[in-house]
């Protein structure tokens, strides 16, 4: 088969690896990829919204599988773009229609999908522009602390957990009037849940799904969950507090029902749907729905997929998943990101990454990397490295993982030091 992979971060990197693993693969092509794609297949210079030139190169290149990392062609409507025009009509790409997409696209969109169809969630309320007297009215029914969501897509970082009234007032105010811009415009209120957070991962035919083996990430940048909100600052998987029972509650009351509901609705969604949890006590309550994989949590995940993914993601759109299981391999992986100084606030790019030749070859995914015109590895953005370990315990693995890491250099080079202990 001929697979494009759309994206460029380290969750592409590890796809890519994990995909050129495949005998089915015939050729891989990364749009537009990084310097770590390169070692799984060829890069091409073209944007992941460049709907167009992606059809084009499709086209001319015999195409037969797309496969979408980010959520923005997803939310964009990739799927729809490819399926109206003839001349991709037959190309699958993998991943929601633009409606469905919309449960990440849309927090309140997602929230009213959840209470439809009787999927546990937080209480909430939603307000738009003009309902700031409203709004700010209801604050109290949800206690300290309070939620902010934005309803767009802010860049991760449209999520405020206020710990008083005056900031929670002052933010409300700022968000509708338009702190993320557009995506602000509305706003969801929710209650603030405690407890602790995991990830689920299914891949869907529409149908039926195969569930990827759980995982958690590391959100805030500093040690002990303190500051500020990233990307993700590592990731474990399988995640040690998900019990068969846990596992089971979470298919039950949430998967499921989703995946029902989005039929219900009408809703097509052939793809990865990542389902966000915070466990209270022993119960899942769903925080967020994401449209595809998570970054990092792909770059643990991966690693624990014994199965040909391609040979799964084929059935997607072919003969479909029933029936289909996904083997695993033994044991954990871990993933610790190499950030820059300063993210997620400002930092500084350009910076030379050197150490390669001791971590050996090692899993260590690009994330935020570049070649300079003169060849020298540097860093591009504020998660610049994923670095993976795999160990017989979760121990092992963050070993493995750390032991990577600090072979690998570059100026300000940050790392939390603490992924995984909780987990232990
Ligand atoms: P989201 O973008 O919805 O994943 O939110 C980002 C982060 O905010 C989540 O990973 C949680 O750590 C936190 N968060 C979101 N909603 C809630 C909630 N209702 N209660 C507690 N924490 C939350
Ligand atoms: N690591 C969280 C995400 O990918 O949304």
């Amino acid at each position: 088969m001929n697979v494009l992979l759309l994206g460029s971060g380290g969750r592409e990197h590890a796809l890519a690896w994990k995909i050129a693993q495949s005998p089915l693969c015939s050729k891989l092509w990364i749009a537009p990829g990084n310097p770590g794609t390169t070692g799984c297949g060829e890069n091409v210079a073209l944007s992941p919204v460049d709907f167009d030139g992606l059809k084009a190169f499709c086209t001319q290149k015999k195409v037969d599988l797309v496969v979408v990392g980010p959520e923005a062609p997803l939310v964009a409507g990739i799927v729809d773009n490819f399926s109206a025009d003839p001349a991709t009509a037959d190309i699958p790409v993998i991943g929601p229609t633009r409606d469905a997409a919309q449960l990440e696209g849309s927090k309140s969109f997602a929230k009213r999908f959840m209470l439809r169809h009787g999927i546990p969630t937080a209480a909430y309320r939603e307000f738009n522009a003009g309902q700031l007297e409203q709004a700010l009215a209801a604050l109290p029914e949800f206690g300290l602390p309070v939620v902010l969501k934005a309803d767009g897509l802010a860049a991760g970082k449209g999520v405020l957990i206020c710990p008083t009234q005056t900031e929670a007032e002052s933010e409300l105010r700022a968000m509708l009037a338009g702190k993320f811009g557009e995506a602000s415009t509305t706003v969801v209120l929710e209650a603030f849940l405690t407890g602790r957070e995991m990830s689920v991962f299914a891949l869907s035919d529409g149908q039926n799904y195969v569930l990827l083996p759980s995982a958690k990430d590391y959100k805030r940048i500093g040690e002990g969950d303190s500051g500020l909100n990233t990307g993700g600052m590592g990731a474990v998987c399988p995640v040690p507090f998900a019990s068969p029972g846990l596992m089971q509650r979470i298919e039950e009351r949430m998967v499921r029902p989703t995946l029902e509901g989005l039929k219900k609705d009408g809703l097509v969604y052939q793809g990865f749907i990542y389902f966000g949890l915070m466990i209270v006590g022993d119960n899942p309550f769903l925080i967020e729905y994401n449209c595809r994989l998570g970054d990092p949590e792909t770059q643990a995940v991966m690693p624990m997929i014994k199965s040909d993914l391609l040979a799964l993601l084929a059935r997607v759109s072919g003969e479909g998943l029933k029936g289909a299981s996904l083997q695993l391999e033994p044991g954990y992986a871990a993933t610790v990101i190499l950030a820059s100084g300063g993210y997620p606030d400002t930092y500084q790019t350009g910076l030379e990454i050197s150490g390669w030749s001791q971590a050996g070859d090692s899993l260590v995914f690009h994330a935020g990397t570049a070649l300079s015109p003169d060849g020298r590895l540097i860093t591009s953005g504020g998660r610049v490295l994923a670095s993976t370990g795999r160990g017989g315990s979760l121990t092992d693995a963050l070993q493995q993982a750390y032991a990577q890491a600090g072979k690998l250099n570059f100026e300000k080079k940050f790392i939390r030091k603490d992924i995984g202990f909780d987990a232990i």
